[in-house]
Order: C-alpha cells, then sequence, then structure tokens
C-alpha cells in the first residue's frame, strides 16, 4: 500500500493533488472525483460583488492559455451561504481563495470565514496581476506581503497559504517575508504577466489587453521557483503552474513541492486530477516508494550555488 499523503501549511491531505484557483467549481462534481483530491481549492472571492474585465477574457496559445477575467465575485456572503455547504458533504478538506483592494480587506474576509463551519484554511490570493494597474499586487513587494499576511494571521487560526506570483522578479525575499509573516504554506504561483496580439485587427487578444499566462509554456519557470522558495523556506511550498500529468507534478515534487496544484490541464481533460492521484501511486510502486513525501525535495545533483549559475 502506497503512502501518497503529504502534510501541508497545517492540513494533513490524503495525497498532493488539489486544483489551482478559479478553474475548479460546483459545476465539475459530475464531471470528476471531488473524494479522490488532497484539497478542494475555491475561485478566488471578494468580499462585496465584482463583475470582472471585458470580454474576451481567455485566449489560446500554442502552449498554454491567457486569461484576464478580473476576479468576477458574488460577494462572501453568498459564498457562504450557498458554497460552502455544497462542498460539506465531500471529504477533502476546503481551502477558500481571498482577495481584497487592500489589507484591511484581506483581514476581514479571513476573519469572517473562519467561522464559517467547513473552511479548512484560506489561500490569499495576493497575487493576481489583473487587479490592478501594471500588474501591481500584493505579491509584487516584500513589504506589502509582510503587511497583507501580519493582518491576516492576527486574525485566523486556520492554515493559511499564501499565493505568490512570478510577476515580482525575485520571489524568494516575497516568500521569506510571507514565511515571517506567519503564512503555514506558499503556493507558486500564479501566472505570468503576459500580451497577446491578433495582428490581423492589430488589438490585444484580451479586453483586459494584458493577461497571465497559465499551462505548460510557464512549467519550467515555476519548477524553478519552487525549487528556489523550497531551499529558502521552512514552511512547505505548493506548486503550480502547467502540470498536466503525474510526471509534471513530480517535477515540482522533486524540486521540493510538498502538493501540487492543477488548473489549465483541467479544462482540456476534467479527470486530469483523478487519473494524476492514480499515476501517481503507479509511479511510487514502480520506483518502490513507500511513501511519496520522501520524494519531497529529493532533486539529486543539487548545483554548488544555492540558485546555480547563471546560463
Ligand atoms: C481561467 C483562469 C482563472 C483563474 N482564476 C484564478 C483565481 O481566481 N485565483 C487565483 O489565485 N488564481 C487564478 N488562476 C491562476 C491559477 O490558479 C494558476 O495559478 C495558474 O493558472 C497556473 O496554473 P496552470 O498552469 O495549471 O493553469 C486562474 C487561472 C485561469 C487559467
Amino acid at each position: 500500500m502506497i503512502n501518497l499523503s503529504v502534510q501541508v501549511g497545517g492540513l494533513r491531505l490524503k495525497n498532493p493533488v488539489m486544483p489551482a484557483s478559479g478553474t475548479f467549481a460546483e459545476e465539475l462534481a459530475h464531471l470528476l472525483d471531488f473524494n479522490q483530491l488532497g484539497a478542494l481549492v475555491t475561485k478566488t472571492i471578494t468580499t462585496e460583488k465584482r463583475s470582472g474585465n471585458p470580454m474576451p477574457r481567455v485566449c489560446e496559445l500554442n502552449d498554454g492559455m491567457m486569461n484576464a477575467i478580473g476576479i468576477p465575485s458574488k460577494g462572501a456572503q453568498l459564498f457562504i451561504d450557498k458554497v460552502v455547504p455544497f462542498y460539506r458533504d465531500y471529504d477533502a478538506p476546503l481551502i477558500v481563495s481571498i482577495s481584497a483592494p487592500t489589507a484591511q480587506g484581506f483581514a476581514d474576509l479571513a476573519a469572517r470565514l473562519s467561522d464559517v463551519p467547513g473552511v479548512a484554511g484560506i489561500e490569499a490570493n495576493i497575487s493576481c496581476p489583473n487587479l490592478e494597474a501594471h500588474g501591481q499586487s500584493f505579491g509584487m513587494q516584500a513589504e506589502s506581503t509582510r503587511d497583507v499576511v501580519e493582518l491576516m494571521r492576527q486574525v485566523t487560526s486556520l492554515p493559511l497559504w499564501v499565493k505568490l506570483t512570478p510577476n515580482a522578479g525575485e520571489v524568494v525575499p516575497v516568500a521569506l517575508a510571507a514565511q515571517e509573516a506567519g503564512a503555514d504554506a506558499v503556493v507558486v504561483g500564479n501566472t505570468l504577466l503576459g500580451l497577446s496580439v491578433d495582428i490581423e485587427r492589430g488589438r490585444a487578444r484580451l479586453g483586459n489587453f494584458m493577461g497571465g499566462i497559465s499551462g505548460a509554456a510557464i512549467r519550467p519557470l515555476m519548477v524553478r521557483l519552487t525549487y528556489q522558495c523550497a531551499q529558502a523556506l521552512e514552511i512547505p511550498v505548493i506548486g503550480c503552474g502547467g502540470i498536466a500529468t503525474a510526471d509534471d507534478a513530480l517535477e515540482f515534487i522533486y524540486a521540493g513541492a510538498s502538493a501540487v496544484q492543477v488548473g489549465t490541464a483541467t479544462f482540456l481533460h476534467p479527470k486530469t486530477m483523478n487519473t494524476m492521484v492514480s499515476e501517481l501511486e503507479a509511479y511510487c510502486r514502480r520506483k518502490g516508494v513507500a511513501s511519496i513525501s520522501t520524494l519531497i525535495g529529493a532533486l539529486d545533483d543539487l548545483p554548488a550555488e544555492p540558485f546555480g549559475a547563471l546560463p
């Protein structure tokens, strides 16, 4: 019997596979088995209702996609009344992704969710590049990350995961700030800001002009950031970005991820995460690995310098 369980930021998960925020919702319940997942992560919610960005909000790329959805939200109250009860039927812990325009707004929402039965943890989306001009967000700087995480930490004892952005050129100092401010885990990470041009019309392909790149195109970047964060941090790192198969997930795990999130791949094949869990088990069996947690950070041939030589 292979042990796929992992310890992630205050929670014991039965396996390391969970959805990435914004790519998973109640409607998928008839397409994949939620009970086979390590955790369930909701779309980012905000306190107030938000309408989101102008259309088109997504476009395809050769090796992934771009989105500028803009966090449309029906507001926290409707979420608490209608969505949280739906998830109480499932075993996997429910992680609620939150966002707010101010640090105090993040804290208020975290505090409010902490009293809701069925909410097992909070993922702070301090990284969404579409909320503010030019991709600026709390997660771009260590200081603003520290401020917002500290405020949330003061008001919630729930496991607090902080989702980082690869758009911060130096992600490790931001991750360290999140850890010092009391985060229980970091997610590495959100989409990478891009611009795709429709050359027939001479216009940006997204209504919001710029958007976040996701899918296979960003995977090596996210594996590298996962590795660097895992080297620097004591808290667990959750890897995310272009994961579509167990092999992809294992790259992140070897690089130091304690768990992984799957986003874009679910749009192509809704059962991707279920298949991944079986394939992770098969990999462990083939390799004689009794517990997948022994593979976390097991990457061999570490560079002499912690960040490696420049290419
Ligand atoms: C359509 C779409 C919507 C997303 N919405 C959110 C969101 O609400 N909150 C968030 O933190 N990340 C959001 N993301 C980012 C994903 O959670 C994930 O970090 C990113 O897509 C990289 O993973 P992937 O390559 O597996 O998709 C969204 C991504 C996509 C493609």
